[in-house]
C-alpha cells in the first residue's frame, strides 16, 4: 500500500499513525471546533483565501481568534501538498480549542487551540454519475441555528446524510420553516423557467466556497440567477436541481423523493454550468491564475 501523506498537527509534520490528541480535548469532548475542506487542483490551492476567510468567520462565531496568519497557512498546507506532487487533493483543515485537564462546559480563559491538517488524493464524483445525476430526498432540518458556521459537530449532517442513504439517496435536501435551505453536505440551487436559484446566505446555510463561484460563473457567462428562497412547492416543481461543494463539485438531482426532476435527466443549464465548472477547473490545472 502506498506511504500515507504526513499530516499537521501542532507545529510538527508527523506520520499519521504518530499523531496524538489527548481525549481531553475539546474537540474530542464537546464538538467544540470548527473546519475546512480545502480541494488542491494539480498541487494549487483552491480559493484558498475564500476559505481561509471562512475559516476566520467560524471561529470569530465561536469566540477563539486564528492562531496562524493567512501567509503561515498557506506555508502549512502547500508543504502538505508537495506530498503529493501536481496531484488533485483534499485538504482537511481543523481548529479545535484545545484541552485543559478537566470537561467543563464553560469556555475556558488559558487555552491553547489544537491544529490539525491533512491531506488525501481527491475523489470525484466519477463522469457517469456526473453524466447521469443523483437521486434526493427532503428531511426537516433539525440542525441549530447556526448552520453558518463550519462546526466540528456534524451529528445532525451524519444522521440526516445516513437517513438519505437508507433509502436509496445520495443526498438530503433539508427543509425548514418549508423553505429548503441546503443539503446535509451540500448547497442547493433550482432552475425554474430558466433563472438559477439559490437561497440568500442566513444561519439556516452554510456559505459554500462553491456556491460562490457558481454565482460567479452564473455572472461572467451571462446566466440568469437570483439568491431567493426556495419553497417546498418550487423544490418540487424544479426544472432542475443541483447540489454543489468541494467533493461534490456541482451535480445534477434528477430525483427527488422518487419522482422526476424535469425529464429525470440533468438539464440544459446544468450541462452550461457543468462546462463552466469543468474550464475553471482545467484552467487552474494548466497553472493560469484562476481567482
Ligand atoms: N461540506 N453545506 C454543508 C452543510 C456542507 O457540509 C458543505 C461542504 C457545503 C458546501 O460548501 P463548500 O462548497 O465550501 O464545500 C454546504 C464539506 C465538503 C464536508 O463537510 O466535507
Amino acid at each position: 500500500m502506498a506511504k500515507q501523506p504526513d499530516i499537521y498537527l501542532n507545529g510538527r509534520f508527523l506520520p499519521l499513525e504518530e499523531a496524538k490528541v489527548s481525549v481531553l480535548d475539546r474537540g474530542f469532548l464537546f464538538g467544540d471546533g470548527v473546519y475546512e475542506v480545502i480541494p488542491c487542483y494539480a498541487g494549487r490551492l483552491f480559493r484558498l483565501e475564500h476559505h481561509l476567510q471562512r475559516l476566520d468567520n467560524s471561529l470569530h462565531a465561536i469566540r477563539m481568534t486564528n492562531p496562524k496568519s493567512p501567509a503561515e497557512w498557506e506555508e502549512i498546507l502547500t508543504q502538505l501538498t508537495r506530498q503529493l506532487p501536481g496531484a488533485d487533493q483534499s485538504i482537511y483543515l481543523q481548529i479545535t480549542r484545545g484541552c485543559t485537564g478537566k470537561r467543563d462546559h464553560a469556555i475556558p480563559t488559558d487555552i491553547t487551540p489544537t491544529l490539525f491538517a491533512m491531506t488525501q488524493p481527491a475523489s470525484y464524483p466519477d463522469a457517469a454519475t456526473l453524466a447521469n445525476g443523483i437521486t434526493a430526498i427532503t428531511l426537516p432540518d433539525n440542525r441549530w441555528q447556526r448552520c453558518n458556521i463550519k462546526a466540528i459537530t456534524l451529528l445532525a449532517n451524519v444522521l440526516l446524510r445516513s437517513e438519505a442513504t437508507d433509502h436509496g439517496a445520495a443526498e438530503a435536501i433539508l427543509i425548514r420553516d418549508g423553505q429548503a435551505s441546503e443539503g446535509a453536505t451540500s448547497n442547493l440551487f433550482i432552475v425554474q423557467q430558466g433563472e438559477i436559484i439559490t437561497p440568500p446566505k442566513s444561519e439556516h446555510l452554510l456559505p459554500g466556497i462553491t456556491r460562490d463561484l457558481v454565482l460567479e460563473l452564473a455572472n461572467l457567462h451571462g446566466m440568469t440567477f437570483i439568491e431567493a428562497g426556495i419553497d417546498v412547492k418550487a423544490l418540487e416543481e424544479a426544472d432542475e436541481i443541483w447540489l454543489t461543494s468541494s467533493t461534490k463539485e456541482v451535480m445534477a438531482v434528477v430525483e427527488l423523493n422518487g419522482q422526476r426532476v424535469g425529464n429525470g435527466r440533468p438539464g440544459p443549464i446544468y450541462s452550461r454550468m457543468a462546462n463552466y465548472y469543468r474550464d475553471y477547473k482545467a484552467q487552474l490545472q494548466a497553472g493560469h491564475e484562476a481567482t
